[in-house]
Parts: C-alpha cells; sequence; structure tokens
C-alpha cells in the first residue's frame, strides 16, 4: 500500500466578469454628481485607477524572481493578474465618462508614473512574506470598497452599483485565496506572521510616497480607513484567522 501522502494542489478560486461590458454605456449625463463634486473627486479616481493599473508592476517584479517562489504562488497571481487588469479597466471607464480623457491619453499618463519598488523590497525575497503583504492589502482594499457601496449607489446607474460589488467581492476572494495558499505552502511559517505583520504595519502608516506597487497604497486620496482600522480590520485581523489555521485543518468559513 502506497502510505505518501499526496497534497491536494493548490487551487485559487475565481469569477469572471468582464468590467468593459459591465460598464460599456456609462455616460456622463446619467451620473448624479455635480461638476464641483467630480472635480473634487478626480483624485481619488485616479488614484484607484492607478493602484488597480499597478498591479502589472508588481507582477513584473514576481516574475523577476520567479525562481524563489511556488508553483502554487503563480497559479494565484496569474489568476490575480487578470482581475487586476479588469478592475483597471473598469476604473479607466469611470475616469473616462467622468473626464471625457481619451483612452491613450489615460494610457500615456499611466506609462509615464514612476514605479520603485525599494520600499517593499524587504518582502519581496519571500514567498510567506509577499502573501502576507498581498493578503493585507487585498483586506484593506475590501473593507475600503465596501465602505464606499452607499457612494457608488448615490451615483445613479445601476451598473455603478454591480461594479463595486462585483470588485469588492474580487478582492475579498484574493484575499481567501492568498491564505489559503499560505495555509497549503508555509503552514509552518504561522508562528512568524504577527511580526511580519507588525513590520507591514509600521511601513504602511509611515506613509512615504507610493511609488506605483500596487500595496501599501494607503495614505492618497479616497482611501477611508483610519490607521487604527489598518491595524485592526486588517493586520491583526490576519493573525487571528493565520493563528486558526494553524492550531489545526482550517474550514472553509475560517478562511474567509
Ligand atoms: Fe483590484
Ligand atoms: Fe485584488
Amino acid at each position: 500500500m502506497n502510505t505518501q501522502t499526496v497534497r491536494d494542489e493548490y487551487r485559487p478560486r475565481q469569477r469572471r466578469w468582464s468590467a468593459a461590458e459591465l460598464l460599456d454605456r456609462l455616460t456622463l449625463r446619467e451620473i448624479e454628481l455635480s461638476s464641483e463634486q467630480r472635480e473634487e473627486l478626480e483624485p481619488s479616481f485616479w488614484n484607484f485607477l492607478c493602484s488597480e493599473d499597478d498591479s502589472r508592476h508588481f507582477y513584473r517584479q514576481a516574475q523577476a524572481r520567479r525562481g524563489r517562489y511556488s508553483d502554487a504562488l503563480f497559479s494565484f497571481l496569474e489568476v490575480w493578474r487578470e482581475d487586476e487588469a479588469n478592475h483597471a479597466a473598469g476604473f479607466k471607464k469611470i475616469y473616462q465618462a467622468l473626464y471625457g480623457q481619451s483612452s491613450e491619453a489615460i494610457d500615456a499618463r499611466l506609462a509615464a508614473r514612476r514605479v520603485d519598488f525599494s520600499r517593499i523590497e524587504e518582502f519581496l525575497g519571500d514567498e510567506f512574506t509577499l502573501c502576507l503583504v498581498l493578503a493585507y492589502d487585498e483586506l484593506a482594499t475590501t473593507h475600503a470598497y465596501h465602505r464606499d457601496f452607499a457612494f457608488y449607489e448615490s451615483l445613479g446607474p445601476d451598473e455603478l452599483k454591480t461594479w463595486i460589488r462585483l470588485v469588492t467581492s474580487d478582492e475579498a476572494l484574493h484575499h481567501a485565496n492568498l491564505l489559503r495558499l499560505i495555509g497549503h505552502q508555509h503552514r509552518h511559517r504561522v508562528p512568524e506572521a504577527r511580526r511580519a505583520l507588525d513590520r507591514i504595519l509600521e511601513i504602511d502608516l509611515r506613509g512615504g510616497d507610493y511609488e506605483a506597487t500596487f500595496v501599501l497604497d494607503h495614505s492618497g486620496a479616497g482611501f477611508n480607513l483610519s490607521p487604527e482600522e489598518l491595524s485592526s480590520l486588517c493586520a491583526q485581523a490576519i493573525v487571528k484567522k493565520l493563528e486558526r489555521i494553524h492550531g489545526g485543518v482550517p474550514t472553509a468559513q475560517e478562511l474567509m
């Protein structure tokens, strides 16, 4: 009898949908914002577009270090980057509807942004800390977008209400996929999570310039979680979830 334990392959979960299709017919005429409100919100909408689009840079950084990471991480990243590109496409549609810029003009502005990963370099060399920084960021984004449901509802068009719900549910799924990946590949390192998350939180709260790294973009316009909430709802919440995983076989609900 073969007594060798065969570990199940890690498979990230994904819900496929198209932001471009959903928002295809969105026009400024239907959006209930005054021109002053629109102007005031421009930096926030630009930031949301940039940080979703910055997933391209994050993926490129991971690819450059491919030898250090497992196949499981890459099966997550392949699904994740498709979702993030879909989110970027959606925020681009919304930005175009609100501010009337051409697709080419927006792409040129995005391409001209400075990209520098030195602020988060220390987390990238090790798959476990890379998963933690991403899990922390996805959870922060989930809370932040969830808090914006009423705002998107107030804008009028039904597709914007659907949009923010679909994006938020993707971000929650990314977070859950990452916790499952940590349980699958790095369970023995869970006792290190508290210290690593303290460090992630410290760097996030220190602020400084966000340089297109996808993660730790929590000091710019439009972000609606306080430092205390980043600590309790994100960093500490992940430690608690992972310690539950470490203590036994996690249930599906524990990972959500
Ligand atoms: Fe996203
Ligand atoms: Fe995400």
